[in-house]
């Protein structure tokens, strides 16, 4: 089983999505959850199937290099083999990320690389598109840039509010975090030295 440390600042939904494919058989074993924040509700659900939830809280550091430094110590005490970010809100830097190259995950909330950074559902109807959905990607320094593994695509509705149009994309994360996930644990997929995902052992087409 692949050891996995998950990293979450929120809800923890797709937290959950990984815990239950884990109790389904996915080739897995979240050995801990980290957040940077103490009120994460995703904490309790890590609590209430006995992985263990720590709290770093980013506000206990002067900056980012820092907290990095000691983020990359909590998890390496872990050993994992593949490090989630799920609802992880923070910037990393650059050390941190190529520390993980190859070994670390994003869920983005967009059809990448239309937008980067937040508040991705308002852009999407602001920019009148009739398709949205989410990414997952191999992290890289550049901020929701990497390496995109899988995207599941929703219609933009005309009655659509950036709400109802989160919980259509959110519902699709629910499916391929854990699909990627199960690639990766079963030995399935890569990052290649060229940078690009390979699975079953050929290059991913660019989606
Ligand atoms: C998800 O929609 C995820 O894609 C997004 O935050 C939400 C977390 O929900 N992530 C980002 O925006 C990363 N920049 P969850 O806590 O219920 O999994």
């Amino acid at each position: 089983r692949l050891s996995v440390v998950a990293l979450i600042s929120g809800g923890g939904s797709n937290l959950q999505a990984l815990i239950d494919a884990q109790a389904a058989g996915l080739p897995i074993r979240i050995v801990a959850v980290i957040s940077n924040r103490a009120d994460a509700p995703g904490l309790d659900r890590a609590r209430h199937h006995g992985i263990p939830a720590e709290i770093l809280s980013h506000r206990d550091y002067p900056d980012r290099e820092t907290y990095d430094a000691d983020l990359q110590r909590l998890i390496d005490r872990h050993d994992p083999g593949l490090v989630v970010l799920a609802g992880f809100m923070r910037i990393l830097t650059p050390e941190f990320v190529n520390h993980y190259r190859g070994r670390m995950f994003n869920i983005h909330p967009s059809l990448l690389p239309k937008f980067r950074g937040l508040h991705t559902h308002q852009r999407a109807l602001d920019a009148d598109e009739t398709e949205h959905g989410a990414s997952v990607h191999f992290v890289t320094a550049e901020l929701d840039g990497g390496p995109i593994i899988l995207q599941a695509r929703v219609p933009v509705l005309p009655e659509d509010d950036a709400a109802t149009l989160a919980a259509r994309v959110l519902e699709q994360e629910h499916r391929i975090y854990p699909a990627a996930v199960g690639w990766f644990a079963e030995g399935r997929l890569k990052l290649g030295e060229d940078g690009r995902p390979w699975l079953d052992g050929e290059p991913m087409p660019e989606p």
